[in-house]
């Protein structure tokens, strides 16, 4: 590490997840409000509607505070927590776009600026001089969100860029567009469902039910421009990672599911409450769509960030901070060569490096279970071969020693007593916990690596013999080394797996 760290038992990606997708749900809707308010603006003087001037003013309220006030706060929060999960890439973002930083930032500076006068400008402005500070507020955050867009989807494909460096090649590239205009959509959807949210507080009446009416138009508008961009955008990234994602990376594909089974209980909840029964709409059909967007928000960006495993910035920079240049001299020389901080205790600074920026030792996605009842030589082989295991992890960035250091570590924090002891079960439930430990890592059943045909038709001693040259199958794949009560089960249950059991 190049950097002090902090040990915060949540898991850095649990922190980033929520502060993050807060983050992008109100930051989206400061942009999308801002145009739902001036358009409505703009029509409601045109018709000399005083009752929705009324109501854009109290909206124009709540908007100030949830876009200033929060997005503000976590917008500063995610600098916070990608510095803690990988300072190498937030270096690398900050060096590669430093005018792009700084030109986004003079946007938000006026965006700031022009949404507090037109908040305090509803009573004292000219009716035009306000609406122009309305586009202008509109207009400055829209373009700090094109900025940002390059610089996000540069992350998972900086195309042309990785032979270039060219700035231009890096912020337009490959997924700019359609996310660009994916995320337009999502500002006016969520433009609709806040404005969804103050209206169901209004009054019964026509006026509350022609508002949720045209507000859910918003929804729906946007929820559609949002679907065709989805898959424009899953379309832009190239064929070989979506390829690879099919085949073996089981999180971004379910999240693209979640999220479509979330955006068309959006679309049906827009419909029903907001078109056909728009005098029914109360804060309970609000409150959930407010939840169903966040939620659809949360299933989009960790699609984002897991389809680009095991890169933090894709083709450049691994996900523990590793960049991809460096690999080999890591390699060769060493992690710790590499790091200008240690502690002292090389096991935990190796596992802090190699490990840490996804894995925890015994809370998110805690590698103490994965490991109980495991030798430190079954340990060694598992730290040295992560490549190879399911989770689509970078290759261990160090030597065969260091390899040690970390599964001393590991051995040290994990329950050292036998499978049998620690679990408490026996013959073929204990070999399917065996299983879980020392082969499900890379042979997933039902998945890509599963072997369970391998198995089919057996015996006990076919697969005794099998397990005596386990390290010769394949590359990185683990001698077996467990007890002798364990290999029994263990051969016990790779007999029921060969005749199509699971358990
Ligand atoms: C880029 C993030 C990342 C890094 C860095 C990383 N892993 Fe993983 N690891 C994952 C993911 C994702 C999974 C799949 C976990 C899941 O399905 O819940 C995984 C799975 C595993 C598993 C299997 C878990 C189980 O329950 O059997 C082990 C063991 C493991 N990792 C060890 C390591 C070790 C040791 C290191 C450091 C040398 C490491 N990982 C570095 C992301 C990472
Ligand atoms: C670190 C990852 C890893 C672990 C853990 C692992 N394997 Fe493998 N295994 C591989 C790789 C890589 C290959 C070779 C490529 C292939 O066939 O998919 C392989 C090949 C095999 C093969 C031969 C392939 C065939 O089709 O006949 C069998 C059988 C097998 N493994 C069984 C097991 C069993 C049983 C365990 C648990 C005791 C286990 N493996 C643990 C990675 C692993």
């Amino acid at each position: 590490m190049n950097y002090p760290f902090w040990d915060e038992p949540m898991g850095y990606g649990v922190l980033m997840a929520v502060i993050a997708v807060f983050h992008v749900f109100v930051s989206h809707f400061a942009i999308g409000g801002g145009l739902y308010l001036v358009v409505s603006e703009q029509l409601a003087r045109k018709a000399g509607d005083t009752r929705r001037l009324k109501f854009l003013e109290d909206l124009s309220k709540f908007f100030v505070l949830v876009t200033l006030v929060a997005g503000a706060v976590t917008g500063v929060g995610i600098w916070f927590v990608i510095g803690l999960l990988s300072p190498t890439a937030t270096e690398a973002l900050i060096h590669n776009y430093v005018w792009g930083w700084a030109t986004e930032w003079t946007f938000f500076v006026v965006e700031i600026a022009a949404a507090m006068i037109y908040f305090y400008g509803w009573k004292t402005m000219a009716p035009r001089a306000h609406i122009i500070v309305g586009w202008i507020y509109f207009v400055a955050a829209w373009m700090s969100l094109l900025i940002i867009n390059g610089i996000i989807t540069f992350m998972l494909t900086p195309g042309q860029w990785l032979a270039t460096g060219d700035f231009w090649d890096g912020f337009f590239n490959p997924t700019f567009w359609p996310s660009l205009v994916l995320r337009t959509g999502v500002c006016v959807m969520l433009a609709g469902l806040y404005a969804l949210l103050v209206a169901s507080r209004c009054e019964a009446g026509e006026f509350k039910a022609r508002t949720v009416r045209y507000s859910a138009g918003w929804g729906i508008a946007g929820l559609a421009v949002t679907a065709v961009c989805q898959y424009w955008y899953w379309k832009a990234i190239p064929a070989a990672v979506t390829a690879k994602a099919l085949q073996s990376m089981p999180t971004p594909i379910l999240s693209v599911e979640v999220s479509i089974w979330l955006a068309a209980g959006i679309g049906a909840l827009l419909v029903i409450f907001g078109l056909l029964a728009p005098r029914k709409f109360g804060f309970g059909a609000a409150a959930m769509l407010m939840a169903l967007g966040l939620a659809w928000f949360g299933a989009f960006e960790w699609f984002r960030e897991s389809i680009r495993k095991p890169y933090i910035i894709t083709g450049y920079i691994y996900a523990n901070g590793v960049e991809v240049a460096h690999a080999d001299r890591y390699k060769k020389e060493g992690c710790l060569a590499q790091m200008a901080y240690k502690t002292g205790d090389d096991g935990a600074d190796l596992f802090r490096h190699a490990c840490r920026s996804c894995h925890t030792l015994d809370g998110y996605k805690a590698l103490k279970p994965a490991f109980d009842g495991a030798d430190r030589a079954f340990i060694n082989a598992i730290v040295s071969a992560t490549h190879q295991l399911r989770g689509n992890m970078p290759p261990f960035p160090g030597t065969a020693a260091e390899a040690d250091k970390i599964a001393d570590y590991l051995s040290h924090h994990t329950d050292r007593r036998s499978l049998a002891e620690i679990c408490k079960l026996q013959g073929v439930e204990l070999g399917w916990k065996a299983y879980e430990i020392r082969c499900g890592k890379c042979h997933v059943i039902g998945a890509a690596s599963d072997k369970s045909k391998s198995f089919a038709g057996q015996s006990a001693d076919d697969l005794n013999n099998m397990l005596n040259t386990a390290a010769d199958l394949g590359e990185g794949m683990p001698a077996y080394t467990g007890d002798a009560t364990e290999r029994k089960a263990l051969v016990a249950f790779l007999q029921t797996l060969g005749k199509g059991g699971t358990k």
